[in-house]
């Protein structure tokens, strides 16, 4: 085993590596027995997981009863609703810190316990990269508040409930008292966010014991699951079950397959994509719109739709809803238990086929992504269709603009913007290097003047991203974004943009010898000073557009789990 460098034989070395790991185990610990992290994202200061050292407790049981050492190994955790600027900044921070811990130490094998919406991107990223035995288990969706009678949706009803408020229709009062209602229990946002997203496509790629992720934080199946999961650990070790050998093309294209069906976060997107790019796995943008777009939507989930991740678990979970569209899933497809991901959908059912439609009577015949191009948007653009007002996916109107996320709030209530219900709302300097970071900032609140006129949407272009929590009719992750050069830079207010959503096209709708002549302002190029120092510098510097999952430029492909030299 590759933990033998580290406690075979009788030299120092050896002796010292024991030594410090004794702490009252036998020797026998270190004779063949695999040694197996859990990598653990608790923190008190991501709410989301900190119920997931109970979850370690439990995988940790499950780890010795199958032979092998549990090993408990905190690491880099981001809570979305505190880190700034944005976790999205620290995710790539978070997944080389992971990789190089896993690399660093005398372990077989890992499980990754993730939750939050950039914890088990970061996890898998830095497990691809490193390629020993992997599996995750996802920390699980918080249970249904509930206020005044009526079902919350923790991070998509915020923003209903403060659009009211602005609007007049709920007082002060009245939204502050719904805080304490809206988050029930442990456990990450109850929607189809990006943490229940991911989570599930953490199972769709093959990643989590098949039938594990959406179960509830507080569910005691969760810890059925976690132990059960150790003890798989222990067997992919000695099977050498390496996400190399059960992460193929046609894992992503099942996991982009089942993004449709559950109306998934647009921020699987650049997940998928920068998972893909740690395995050396030719996936696209643009796979995303061929695979996925034309996907019926089954999954009647906030924010778009009705119900919360305990009514798709009640109903039957991510396995009923594979059911229905396994005939667009790839066969070939394995999973961390050796088998075909597709070997675990005969037995599941439809309990509720309110909250699960059956393939018959889907929600939308398309649920999917669409992949957006144009001179708006020359390296794509996304929307989710599912998500948008369906008289705005075609749609030709003038842009205001901003130039930055402050620049918006400075001006959004403005009684003289000029904005009208045909307006689109421009917003940039928001992508990975502008921001930086790629904030969820895509999602714009409406100007005060059109909400008191009872508009609830408009057309809204950006370059950064969208919450999973949240909807309207937002075309996001603009690449190049304005700060790497992109057109986004030289739009200016009254230009028309043309929106075509059936065709796949964005327009700037201006001569392209005027664009020619237009230069970006240092302030459109770039909203902020340019970091001097730190993780900004080097992130600034080594970022990739959105189109390409917004890895850093040297985190591309694998470094393996080779390290060979040692020094004390
Ligand atoms: Fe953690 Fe929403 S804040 S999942």
């Amino acid at each position: 085993m590759r933990s033998d460098a580290w406690y075979a034989g009788d030299d120092r070395n050896a002796y010292i590596h024991r030594a410090w790991m004794r702490r009252g185990v036998p020797s026998s610990a270190f004779e063949g027995r695999p040694q197996i992290a859990i990598a653990n994202t608790a923190s008190d200061l991501t709410p989301c997981n900190s119920h997931l050292n109970e979850v370690a407790a439990s995988v940790s049981n499950g780890i010795y009863e199958a032979g092998g050492i549990p090993l408990n190994l905190p690491v880099v955790s981001l809570g979305e609703t505190l880190v700034r600027p944005t976790a999205m900044l620290w995710r790539n921070m978070a997944a080389m810190a992971t990789e190089e811990m896993l690399r660093a130490n005398p372990i077989d094998g890992v499980v990754l316990l993730g939750g939050c919406d950039k914890t088990i991107p970061s996890l898998l990223m830095a497990a691809s990269s490193v390629d020993l035995p992997a599996v995750v288990v996802p920390g699980g969706p918080m249970l249904t508040g509930t206020f005044r009678g009526v079902p919350l949706g923790c991070g998509t009803d915020v923003w209903r409930l403060s659009e009211e408020q602005r609007a007049g229709t709920l007082s002060q009062e009245d939204f502050l008292k719904s805080e304490s209602a809206t988050i029930r229990s442990r456990g990450h946002c109850n929607t189809m966010g990006t943490a229940s997203t991911m989570g599930l496509l953490a199972e769709a790629l093959g990643t989590v014991v098949p039938g594990t992720a959406g179960t509830p934080a507080p569910d005691s199946r969760l810890l059925e699951a976690a132990h059960n999961t150790g003890r798989l650990a222990v067997e992919m070790v000695a099977a050498d079950r390496r996400p190399s050998t059960f992460l193929t093309k046609a894992s992503f294209s099942n996991a982009i397959v089942a993004l449709a069906a559950i109306g998934g976060s647009t921020n699987a997107v650049v997940h998928l994509l920068a998972i893909a790019g740690r395995l050396g796995i030719d996936l696209t943008l643009d796979d995303f719109d061929r695979i996925g777009s034309r996907v019926p939507l089954l999954v009647d989930l906030a924010p778009a739709g009705r119900f919360l991740m305990e009514d798709l678990h009640r109903a039957g979970g991510l396995l009923a809803v594979l059911r229905e569209v396994q005939d667009l899933l790839d066969p070939a497809a394995l999973t961390v238990t050796g088998k075909p991901l597709v070997d675990y959908l005969s037995p599941a059912a439809i309990w509720d086929a309110e909250v699960i439609r059956p393939r018959a009577e889907p929600l939308l015949d398309e649920g999917g992504i669409a992949v957006l191009r144009g001179n708006l948007a020359p390296s794509g653009a996304v929307i989710k269709p599912a998500a948008a007002s369906a008289h705005l996916l075609q749609h030709r109107g003038q842009a205001v603009v901003f130039d930055s996320i402050e620049d918006f709030h400075a001006r959004v209530d403005d009684p003289d913007l000029p904005v009208d219900a045909t307006s689109v709302l421009v917003l940039r300097g928001c992508g990975p290097k502008g921001y930086p970071g790629m904030p969820e900032v895509a999602n714009l609140p409406l100007p005060k003047k059109l909400l008191e006129l009872g508009i609830r949407d408009v057309v809204r272009i950006c370059d950064g991203r969208m919450s999973g929590t949240a909807y309207g009719t937002v075309v996001l992750h603009v690449a190049p974004e304005a700060a790497a050069g992109g057109p986004l830079a030289l739009v200016q207010d009254g230009d028309w943009i043309s929106l075509d959503v059936a065709a796949r096209t964005l327009n700037l709708d201006v001569p392209e010898d005027e664009l020619a002549l237009r230069k970006p302002s240092a302030e459109a190029a770039r909203g902020y000073a340019a970091p001097q120092r730190g993780w900004e510098k080097l992130y600034v510097e080594h970022v990739l557009q959105a189109d390409t999952g917004a890895d850093l430029d040297f985190l591309i492909g694998s470094s393996g789990s080779q390290v060979s030299r040692e020094s004390h």
